[in-house]
């Protein structure tokens, strides 16, 4: 057994006993707000803002018409519509601007970006449902996993089949074989091929 493994199995057998109710408080804030399946606007999000965006999109200067102190004004979004879409960070303008590859591009601009940790919350944020608080309901639709096939599925469609409509004339090459295509027995070699082409060229 790894050393480590060791030391996750004795942390476990900690956590198994009923009375250490001390397990796991040495965990940094941060862990603990990395782990946090569901983040929150209130406990998670504002904080990142409020580190890094609230210079420019905050209640003084609101850059792109973007205000980013408050949940409702977050939602409202900016110039160009909605910054976050419930459900799909990959939509959201937010997600896109703090992960944008061109440097330039990027928010906040001229300085390092986010750390992965609040990049991933943000993005978490946004998937789960664009949470306000812990208990807060999820924005997000959730999925219609039903399937319900059409009443005609399998049936023949009516009418005449689908035929591409108006093709050009299309003129292939002219083939030119000045002599039959042989069909040789190769199983018995190529004996009958000499007489054959012999008769043909005599
Ligand atoms: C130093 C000022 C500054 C900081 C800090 C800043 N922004 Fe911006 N942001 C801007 C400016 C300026 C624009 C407009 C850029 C443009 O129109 O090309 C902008 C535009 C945006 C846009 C719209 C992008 C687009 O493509 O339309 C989003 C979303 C955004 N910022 C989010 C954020 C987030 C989230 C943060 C914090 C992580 C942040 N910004 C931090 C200055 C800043």
């Amino acid at each position: 057994m790894q050393h480590s493994q060791m030391i996750a199995g004795a942390i476990l057998v900690v956590c198994l006993i009923p009375t250490a109710d001390t397990c796991g408080q040495e965990k940094t804030t941060e862990d603990k707000t990395a782990q946090s399946a569901r983040p929150n606007f209130s406990d998670h999000i504002k904080p990142i803002l409020r580190r890094h965006c609230l210079k420019c999109h905050g209640d003084d200067k609101q850059e792109a018409d973007i205000n980013l102190p408050t949940y409702s004004s977050l939602l409202k979004g900016g110039s160009a519509g909605k910054i976050a879409v419930a459900g799909q960070s990959s939509q959201s303008l937010m997600f896109k601007a703090i992960t944008n590859s061109d440097a330039e591009a990027r928010m906040p601009p001229n300085s390092p970006p986010l750390s992965k940790v609040e990049i991933d919350l943000i993005r978490r944020w946004i998937d789960s449902g664009l949470r306000e608080t812990a208990t807060g309901k999820s924005m997000a639709k959730s999925r219609d996993l039903t399937f319900l096939p059409a009443s005609n599925a399998g049936a023949k469609p009516e009418g005449p089949p689908a035929m591409p409509g108006d093709l050009a004339e299309f003129a292939g090459p002219k083939v030119v074989r000045p002599l039959p295509v042989l069909a040789m027995d190769t199983v018995r070699g190529l004996r009958c091929s000499r007489s054959l082409l012999k008769s043909m060229f005599d």
